[in-house]
């Protein structure tokens, strides 16, 4: 639940929006006007802050100055009639989050809201590094005591003061992200915002004009000025993830932040200079990117004035029961079960697996065991099960039953963002819609195809892709795992 506060001279508009953002699970206060919204401010601490511009006294234009005064961190989008699109682009170049024309686009201002909230979550949320006692899961944590860890903690500390960019650099799911936000909340900007842009998430030709901005006319559609996030971040911290994937164009642009601090918006000629610190990480092995023309060597040596690199956990096992530990207890509070249990088997495969997707793979694996679970002790074939250890048949897999959807969709949608990916519950959907088709049709292979609609052979090469089915070559039709 977020805390939000609309400021609307128009009792419709709070209403709406106190009835619309209500029904997502957000706590709504309305302000009639910008003075009795920084009252609001200074009492009460708030998530995000929607103004109207036009407002009769204070405008909202002076009420974004305030608000950036007092708390600089917090994001503010604006909305506004057209006339008046002049000042939002304005407040978009001082700090606004974003701004949007009226009447508005509900599905289009929800998204905006998501992203602000996001946002603002990222830059607030404290992350604290290498706790000792576990018991606080209201802040994230990186968790670890290896030391390869304590190396990682041991730069963070040294370069997080410095205005100097890093580059961070691992595989995916060791952490990078949470090394991101702890650099940022330990340096001397902290208390300035915080920019996340996703490179590999914005399509290539929307990834500049968010960026950089554009000018009127810049290109088909574009109907005014817009300030990129370079701009809007000024003075703060820029947080470029996955910067292996951005194309070529892009990357001298950056490169030019990165010499002398200046860039030019798309479509015009007005030199921008910025006073921002930029972090970045990546995922990909830029040696062999650079070796394939893929990414610029002068970027990647003014980014790499220090590199952390954070090791994959198949090389810190130590850490793991640290880990296992600390996402119990985190996931158990959310879940509401009184005490998570373990099984003293359990622990083998948690040790012995390879974690190709590391500490985001071993989080999952936690979460998912905990949801089936449902209070009974975590055994090690439930775990064997989640991890595709072992080929488990359907008809021996605790976690297969259908059950299991409705907790897994809900799970989906309320940690969506933060915890897992889109693909991956698709993935469980189609697992379990396998399973359940084999076991009614007991195990005949054309009769589960049927039951599913779908050709036989694209059922082989699923079954093939979960594990579902005996390597040995079958020309039958019993059950894929029967051994008669
Ligand atoms: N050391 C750690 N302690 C606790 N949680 C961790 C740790 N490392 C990663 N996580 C958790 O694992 C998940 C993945 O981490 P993160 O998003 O930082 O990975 P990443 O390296 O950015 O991955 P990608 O390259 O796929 O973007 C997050 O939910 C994060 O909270
Ligand atoms: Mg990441």
């Amino acid at each position: 639940m977020s805390r939000i506060l609309v400021i609307d001279d128009e009792r419709s508009v709070r209403t709406a929006f106190v009835e619309v953002l209500g029904a997502e699970g957000h706590q709504v206060l309305g302000a009639e006007s910008a003075e009795s919204a920084l009252q609001t401010l200074a009492a009460e601490p708030m998530d995000l802050v929607i103004t109207d511009i036009c407002l009769p006294g204070m405008n909202g234009l002076e009420a974004l100055e305030q608000i950036r005064r007092l708390e600089p961190k917090l994001p503010v989008i604006v909305m506004t009639g057209f006339g008046t699109m002049q000042t939002a682009i304005e407040a978009t170049k001082r700090g606004a989050f974003d701004y949007h024309l009226k009447p508005l686009d509900p599905a289009a201002m929800m998204l905006t809201i998501e992203r602000a909230l996001e946002a603002a979550r990222l830059m607030r949320r404290q992350v604290e590094i290498g706790p000792e006692d576990l018991v606080a899961p209201a802040v994230d944590a990186i968790i670890g005591r290896s030391g390869a860890m304590q190396q990682v903690y041991k730069t963070i500390g040294r370069v997080a003061p410095t205005d100097a960019a890093v580059l961070i650099r691992g595989e995916s799911g060791t952490g990078k992200e949470l090394v991101a936000r702890a650099v940022y909340q330990y340096s001397s900007r902290s208390q300035r915002p915080l920019s996340v842009i996703n490179c590999a998430a914005i399509p290539e030709t929307l990834l500049e004009s968010e960026l950089f901005g554009y000018e009127r006319g810049a290109f088909t559609g574009a109907a005014g000025r817009r300030v990129g996030k370079l701009e809007q971040a000024d003075e703060g911290t820029v947080f470029l993830d996955e910067i292996g994937d951005i194309p070529p164009a892009v990357q001298a642009k950056i490169l030019r932040v990165l010499q002398d601090k200046s860039f030019e918006r798309l479509g015009g000629n007005q030199t921008i200079r910025v006073n921002v610190r930029v972090l970045a990480a990546t995922n990909r092995d830029l040696s062999k990117a650079i070796a394939e023309g893929g990414f610029r060597e002068d970027l990647y040596h003014r980014l790499n004035v220090v590199t952390i690199w954070v090791p994959p956990l198949r090389e810190r096992r130590e850490d793991i029961p640290l880990l296992v530990a600390y996402f119990l207890s985190r996931f158990s509070a959310e879940l509401e079960i009184d005490k998570p249990l373990l099984a003293e088997e359990a622990w083998e495969p948690l040790r012995d697996y390879d974690w190709p997707g590391n500490v985001r793979e071993l989080e999952h694996c936690i979460h998912r065991a905990l949801i089936f679970s449902r209070g009974h002790p975590i055994q090690a074939a439930d775990l064997k099960a989640l991890l595709g250890i072992d080929k488990p048949s359907p008809a021996q897999t605790p976690g297969f039953d259908l059950q299991q959807l409705v907790p897994c969709v809900r799970d989906f949608l309320e940690h969506a963002r933060s915890t897992r990916p889109f693909d991956e519950l698709l993935e469980t959907v189609e697992r379990l819609l396998l399973a359940e088709a084999l076991g009614r049709s007991a195990g005949n292979q054309s009769q589960a195809a049927r039951l599913l609609g779908m050709p036989r052979p694209t059922l082989h090469a699923k079954l093939r892709k979960h594990g579902l089915q005996s390597d040995r070559p079958r020309s039958d039709e019993r059950h894929p795992m029967s051994d008669s």
